[in-house]
C-alpha cells in the first residue's frame, strides 16, 4: 500500500479527482473491511480537497447511520425522508445544495456548513450508503464535484 497520496498542485478540482480516484481504487481494492475502506476514502477526500466535513451515512435498521468521516462531530442518525441525505436516499440520485438555508428540511449538524453535496452508493439496486460533503462556503460544489464523486461511488460500490 502506498504511504502517501499524490495530489497535483492545481486549482482544478477535475484534475485532482482524475489523479486521486485511481489512487483510492488501489488503496481499497485489497482490503475486505468496509469500515477501514470508508475511513480511508474520507481521509483521502479531506486531504486532497480540505473539505469542511466529508463522510458516509450507511442505510441500516431503517435509518441513515453515521459511518467513517472527517470533520466536526455530526448527527448520528437521519431518517430516510429527512435532510439532504434523506433526499439523496429517497430520490436515489445526487443532491447538490448551493445554499443549505434554502433547502427545506436541511439538517444543520454545524452552523458553519453553507453548501453541500450528497451522492448515493448502490448495492443490489438499493441505496446502501450516501457520501455527504459539506463546505463552509456558499455554492462550493459544481458539476465537476458531481462527476468526480459519482465516479468515486462507483469505485466504492465494488467493495460493498
Ligand atoms: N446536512 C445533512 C446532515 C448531515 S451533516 O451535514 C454531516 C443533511 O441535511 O442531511
Amino acid at each position: 500500500m502506498a504511504e502517501h497520496l499524490i495530489i497535483p498542485e492545481t486549482t482544478s478540482r477535475k484534475e485532482v479527482y482524475d489523479t486521486l480516484l485511481p489512487q483510492i481504487e488501489s488503496l481499497i481494492a485489497g482490503e475486505p473491511d468496509l469500515t477501514a475502506n470508508l475511513a480511508n476514502v474520507a481521509a483521502a477526500l479531506k486531504y486532497a480537497f480540505g473539505f469542511f466535513w466529508v463522510g458516509f451515512y450507511l442505510a441500516k435498521d431503517g435509518q441513515l447511520v453515521l459511518g467513517p468521516f472527517q470533520g466536526p462531530i455530526a448527527c448520528t442518525r437521519i431518517d430516510f425522508d429527512k435532510g439532504v441525505c434523506g433526499a439523496c436516499y429517497t430520490r436515489r440520485q445526487t443532491v447538490l445544495v448551493p445554499d443549505v438555508e434554502q433547502f427545506p428540511g436541511h439538517i444543520a449538524c454545524s452552523s458553519d456548513s453553507k453548501s453541500e453535496i450528497v451522492v448515493p452508493g448502490f448495492k443490489n439496486g438499493a441505496v446502501a450508503l450516501v457520501l455527504d460533503v459539506d463546505s463552509d462556503h456558499l455554492a462550493d460544489f459544481d458539476e465537476q464535484d458531481r462527476e468526480g464523486l459519482e465516479k468515486l461511488m462507483r469505485i466504492v460500490e465494488k467493495v460493498l
